[in-house]
């Protein structure tokens, strides 16, 4: 299938979703974000593993569209928030595991799209922030709920008050990004990710990224309380015996 404002690339099991709307650097306007919402929905039915979402050229995503949002009211922007939030926790729950893979800029909900992604790489020319605040509004598409629970409200304040640009090595130091790579290494570093995620027990991981979605909501207690549940789960998935036995036969595993 072809999409307006996408291109979609599917390796076996590791997929490449590349955001191509080059006129306003891949802004987020509610038609993209609609066929976001299809994309995902979609592939969420197929045998995806891994989501690498990138962008073009000099943008990851440079936010949601200024020229959309300068004319809305009060119920207008609400509703833009809405949809900007159903996409995105789609996106932070899907069924697979997700890799920003950021090009260049991912400003405001260019930014809030790659914190709803499970871990985050970045080129050496990313430049990253949330500038909501030098616009008059705040992050309307999760960043000051992500981005704080991420690295911390003391330096979410930081970002968010400021509106300031970081480079990619300031946003690896916070903890935004987990890695910094040369331009043309970026997309072969999210795949080696991808690689070294799947060769391992599939099932584990999504399990693993449950017990942490699901458990960050929660107080401690209650959220170990989950992941006891959620261990014991693993013990009923035939990759728990492949696993231990080739640990213990010195073989390498033969996960499902
Ligand atoms: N929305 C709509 N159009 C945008 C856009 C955006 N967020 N960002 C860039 N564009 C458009 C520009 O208007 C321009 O269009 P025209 O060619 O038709 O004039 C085109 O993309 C190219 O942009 P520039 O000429 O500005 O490119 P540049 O290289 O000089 O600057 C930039 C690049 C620094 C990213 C600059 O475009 C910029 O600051 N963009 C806005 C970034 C921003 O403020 N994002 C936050 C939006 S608010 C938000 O996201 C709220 C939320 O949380 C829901």
């Amino acid at each position: 299938m072809s999409y307006k404002f996408f291109v979609l690339e599917k390796d076996n099991n590791i997929y490449r979703l590349i955001i191509n709307a080059p006129k306003s650097l891949n802004s987020l306007s509610t038609e993209l974000l609609n066929d976001f919402e299809k994309i995902i929905d979609e592939i969420s039915k197929e045998n995806v593993k891994v989501l690498i979402i990138t962008g073009i050229e000099k943008s990851f995503v440079a936010g949601a569209d200024i020229a959309e949002m300068k004319e809305m009211n009060y119920q207008q922007a609400l509703d833009y928030a809405k949809l900007g939030h159903r996409v995105f926790s789609k996106i932070e729950q899907a069924p697979f595991i997700t890799i920003a893979a950021i090009n260049g800029y991912a400003l405001g909900g260019g930014l809030e799209l790659a914190l709803a992604c499970d871990i985050r790489i970045a080129s050496k020319r990313a430049k990253l922030g949330q500038p909501e605040v030098s616009l008059g509004i705040i992050p309307g598409f999760g960043a000051t709920q992500r981005l704080s629970r991420l690295i911390g409200v003391s330096l979410a304040k930081y970002v968010i008050f400021s509106g300031d640009t970081l480079k990619a090595e300031e946003a690896e130091k916070m903890g935004i990004v987990v890695k910094v790579t040369e331009p043309e290494e970026l997309i072969d570093e999210a795949k080696k990710i991808a690689l070294n995620i799947i060769s391992k027990s599939f099932n584990a991981v999504i399990i693993a990224k449950k017990a942490i979605e699901q458990g960050i909501e929660m107080p401690k207690y209650e959220a170990l309380k989950t992941e006891e549940i959620l261990f014991a789960s693993c013990f009923t998935h035939n990759d728990q015996k492949n696993g231990m036995s080739a640990f213990i036969e010195r073989k390498k595993p033969n996960f499902e």
